[in-house]
């Protein structure tokens, strides 16, 4: 079978309701959800506080697609396995957490996972050309990672240089930071396929009014497509 590079929707639990997370996962997917995002910051690494292994593993039932876990926390290393046993499907580490990249990779397929790079707005397409081929997945910041709903910094110049270093490989390019149907366009075109989405898809809606998430994740679906067919 051939390498998904459709645009595919991830929303970001961290702007999900803290007190209902099963649901929440349950009604982004039921609203047409690719994958699901999961923001782990450690208070260090970025200036806010998520989640660990246990509240990872809890989401996991909730997840019938794919578990997509975000770590912003360094060191990454001795949290692997964790993540691995809480069940992620990718994991993505920031390339900036640490000198050792290379073999958090490794470590990362080694466990049994996807493996993701994640790079900070100021972080040059260039420092991954040599872990390509450990890659799955290379996640471009277009926010300084810590929060949802901040406004998007344009990467689009980095996206289109990553999508030509990759050629055939078989590596997504997810976006990350205030995606909206306004900047999803300028993403896809670039060449990414994976759009994460907080902000955007949660806003309006509740597990009450899941219809919005739908109406949410259509509009930068649709805005994404258009600019691609
Ligand atoms: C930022 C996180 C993002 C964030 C996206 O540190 O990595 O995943 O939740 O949220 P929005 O789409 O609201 O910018
Ligand atoms: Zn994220």
């Amino acid at each position: 079978m051939s390498f998904d590079r459709s645009i595919k929707i991830a929303p970001s639990i961290l702007s999900a309701d803290f007190a209902n997370f099963g649901a929440e996962i349950q009604a982004i997917e039921a609203q047409g959800a690719d994958w699901v995002h999961v923001d782990v910051m450690d208070g260090h690494f970025v200036p806010n506080l998520t989640f660990g292994p246990p509240a990872v593993k809890a989401f996991r039932p909730h997840v019938k697609t794919v578990m997509d876990v975000h770590l912003m926390i360094t060191p990454v290393d001795p949290y692997i396995q964790a993540y691995a046993d809480a069940g992620a499907d990718i994991l993505t580490a920031h390339i900036e957490a640490g000198p050792h990249t290379h073999r958090t990779l490794q470590a990362i397929r080694a466990a049994g996972m996807k493996a993701g790079v994640a790079l900070n707005p100021g972080t040059p397409a260039d420092a991954v050309e040599h872990l390509l081929d450990l890659t799955d997945l290379v996640c471009v910041m277009t926010v300084n990672p810590g929060f949802g709903g901040q406004k998007f910094i344009d990467m689009t110049s980095k996206v289109r240089k990553l999508r030509s270093m990759i050629g055939d490989r078989p590596i997504h390019i997810e976006i990350d930071g205030g995606v909206d149907p306004k900047t999803a366009p300028l993403v896809a075109a670039a060449g990414a396929d994976v759009l994460v989405a907080g902000s955007a898809v949660f806003k309006g809606g509740s597990v009450e009014n899941p219809d919005v998430y739908g109406a949410n994740i259509q509009a930068v679906r649709n805005a994404a497509d258009s600019a691609i067919s």
